[in-house]
């Protein structure tokens, strides 16, 4: 039919074979295709049943996803489904790999489902922003009952093949490949060993009660987003006939693709890809099997955890016994949290401890493994010194990174022999959890160890993203600013329990003085004297987190911070607020009155200054780069899609006035980017900048 299409008749089965790599996405093509070859092998009087199947990895991961956004192109997908669905012929689908979205609505148009071993179906459209929208909101609930359906549907959670067999998704769970199947099913259709019937004729029992409390469990996990509450309301139609039922799924649909939640989360889906297309791409990783680690503290042993997980063996360095026991105790307790949660089977967790985890305190443990990986105090002295001891001792073709936050890889590259093998990588606590890791590439690493910080990254389950060197790369460094208009906020009159909650209704998982609390007061105190003799004399002193830490106030560790946790989870801490109102009086401000949307207003302009500085100065290779550090290592709003997604529904030239407005009270903070103010003359936006051609010849 065309190169994403066949039809075959075998035998009297007409076998359709959607073959669209990677992932069989359902594009115009393909929907073409299945229009034309069902009516086909209808009208061939030598067929008398269909059976369709995907090749390659997966039977279709449902509609393409780079048409969004696009003027449709017909057949749309749900006049496909309901064409194959008014099939008058049998029609089966075998369905295997990853089976999603509209590629499982066009498998609930089919008459029956025989499910390959190993399975997974579900309907990922709420991760997208919108609701399943070629009929899965009215044939799955036919199937599985309105209360299962809408909470897959507005979980959006997989389900593996056997919870698709509870769920009746599937007729039968077996082994074999999709092509055998399909001309073994469709014999037993013609036997009758397997009953087939049109899902749209099935009728569902309605249970509004059942409905109320799925809307309540999905209101109350994610009260900011549309798409969960109208998966709910689309299942809830699925009691009327079924014409009604699309017509009010389609409605709903529309109303969730029109959204910026949808177009924030689509550029989050494409951005956490688009990350790994960078200049090193076609360089070749370097084995990793055995990993070092220096330091036990919560970044060294979450690490180590996380190669441990991965299955790789790691040795890991402490000064002295107690250290080593601390660290050996913490990282127990994280892989026994995975254990439970199902991250790390019996055996493999068993195995961990019967060699694949090792300690010492000699260094010299470290001089067969592939790669180490630096973890100790943020000090440029020793980390020098260790790297050098390292350089000297290590294999000649062992990695050196270090897991820095700020410093400059560079000098620490240059007190080795081997500058071509050195490369921060820097993750986020807890390290076995958060999915960021930041590939620092110094002005030598070659590009077979960049590379290899990608390969690893991709064994460890994390997204990669490749930063250039600054104090702080990408994320630390727009991190360092914007924290600083948290502070001004504070100063000049906001409450910091205001700026948080006006920062969480935006979607932050956690406001900014929240998440220090949580992380702990004492790293930014050392931070600040660290920095505190470069500092710009010009720049504005907020002492109010210096005053709590000296107090000896580290946040929740020590159950006061900017609140106080020791009587409640969260409450004001009413002797921080006399710190603040005396560093006000001290530096002569009256506090003003600020609402919740000034607040973001400065937060996040303040953010999106910095992310453009860092894009270009190029310590980001592209603003989808900055976006995803932002959605996986700082609990970003994924449906923002990131700093720089968030920016572009502004305009840079709303930024440029912001800025500009805001520099008459504060002209040493408030500066506009050259980047900005361009785009706002030329009227581009960062998405530009993702797609146009970079200087080192890639596309996004
Ligand atoms: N449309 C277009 N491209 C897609 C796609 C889709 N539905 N799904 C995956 N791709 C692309 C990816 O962007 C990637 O492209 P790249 O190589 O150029 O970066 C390539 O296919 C391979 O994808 P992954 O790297 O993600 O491969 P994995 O093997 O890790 O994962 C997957 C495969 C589980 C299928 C994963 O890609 C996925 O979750 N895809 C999205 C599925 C989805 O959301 N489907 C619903 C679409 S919305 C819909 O159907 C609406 C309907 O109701 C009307």
């Amino acid at each position: 039919m065309n190169d994403v299409i066949t039809l075959e008749v075998i035998g009297q089965t007409a076998l359709i074979t959607v073959d669209n790599p990677p992932v069989n996405a359902a594009s115009a093509a393909v929907r073409a295709g299945l229009v034309a070859l069902f009516d086909q092998a209808n009208d061939d009087d030598a067929v008398d049943v269909i059976a369709l199947i995907g090749a390659g990895r997966t039977f279709t991961a449902g509609a393409d996803i780079r048409e969004f956004g696009k003027p449709p192109v017909e057949p749309t997908l749900p006049a496909v489904c309901n064409h194959i669905e008014s099939s008058a012929k049998p029609v089966i689908a075998v369905v295997h790999g990853t089976t999603l979205g509209g590629g499982l609505e066009i498998a609930l148009g089919c008459h029956a489902r025989v499910g390959v071993s190993g399975v997974q179906l579900g309907f990922p459209e709420v991760n997208l922003g919108i609701i399943p929208g070629a009929g899965g909101t009215q044939r799955a609930p036919r199937l599985s009952g309105v209360v299962g359906a809408a909470e897959y549907i507005s979980s959006g959670n997989r389900l593996s093949a056997e919870q698709a067999m509870d769920a009746n998704l599937l007729n039968v769970l077996v082994e074999g490949t999709p092509r055998e199947l399909a001309l073994e099913y469709a014999e037993k259709v013609r036997s009758g060993d397997l009953p087939t019937q049109r899902t749209g004729e099935r009728v569902t029992t309605p249970d509004a009660e059942g409905l109320e409390s799925v809307r309540a469990a999905v209101t109350a996990r994610s009260p900011r987003l549309l798409a969960p509450k109208r998966c709910v309301d689309a299942v809830s139609a699925s009691d009327l006939p079924l014409t009604d039922g699309l017509a009010r799924e389609r409605a709903l649909f529309d109303e969730c693709a029109a959204t910026d939640q949808h177009r924030g989360l689509v550029h989050a889906f494409f951005a956490e890809r688009a990350v790994q297309k960078i200049p090193e791409a076609n360089a070749t990783p370097l084995p990793i099997e055995q990993i070092g680690v220096i330091g036990g503290g919560t970044m060294g042993t979450g690490i180590a955890t996380a190669a441990l997980l991965a299955g790789l063996p790691v040795t890991l360095i402490e000064m002295n016994s107690e250290a080593i026991e601390r660290a050996r105790a913490a990282i127990t307790a994280n892989l026994d949290g995975a254990l439970k949660r199902g991250k790390l089977s019996q055996p493999r967790h068993d195995s961990i401890f019967a060699g694949a985890l090792q300690f010492s305190t000699e260094l010299d443990a470290l001089a067969q493994t592939d790669l180490v990986i630096e973890a100790v105090f943020e000090d440029m002295t020793i980390k020098q010194d260790i790297f050098q001891k390292l350089d000297a001792l290590c294999k000649p073709s062992a990695l050196l990174a270090s897991n820095t936050s700020y410093l400059d890889i560079n000098q620490i590259a240059a007190c080795t022999q081997r500058p071509s093998q050195v490369l921060g990588l820097h993750f986020f606590s807890p390290a076995h959890i958060m999915r960021l890791l930041e590939v620092v590439v110094g002005d030598n690493t070659s590009a077979d160890v960049v590379a290899t910080g990608f390969a690893l990254a991709k064994r460890l389950r994390k997204v990669a993203v490749r930063a250039g060197v600054c104090d702080g790369f990408i994320g630390n460094r727009i991190l360092g600013h914007y924290r600083k208009a948290a502070d001004y906020l504070l100063l000049d009159g906001a409450h910091y329990s205001q700026i948080d909650a006006a920062l969480e209704s935006f979607g932050f998982a956690m406001g900014p003085f929240a998440v220090m609390d949580l992380a702990g007061l004492d790293i930014g105190w050392a931070t600040r004297k660290r920095q505190a003799a470069t500092k710009p004399q010009a720049e504005r002193d907020v002492g109010v987190a210096d005053r709590i830490c000296e107090n000896g106030w580290f946040g929740r560790k020590t159950q006061r911070g900017y609140y106080d946790y020791r009587v409640d989870q969260r409450a004001p801490h009413p002797e921080v607020d006399e710190i603040i109102d005396a560093e006000r009086k001290a530096v002569g401000i009256t506090p003003r009155a600020y609402t919740d949307s000034d607040i973001v207003d400065r937060y996040m302009t303040a953010m999106i200054s910095e992310a453009t500085r860092v894009v270009e100065d190029g310590i980001a290779l592209r603003p989808v780069d900055v976006d995803t550090v932002f959605l996986f290592g700082y609990g970003f709003p994924r449906d923002r899609g990131g700093p720089l997604h968030y920016a572009d529904t502004l305009g840079a030239k709303e930024l440029v006035a912001r800025i500009e407005r805001w520099a008459q009270d504060d002209p040493h903070y408030w500066q506009v980017p050259q980047l900005l103010r361009k785009m706002a003359q030329d009227g581009s936006q960062f998405a530009d900048l993702n797609t146009a051609q970079l200087p080192h010849g890639l596309r996004v």
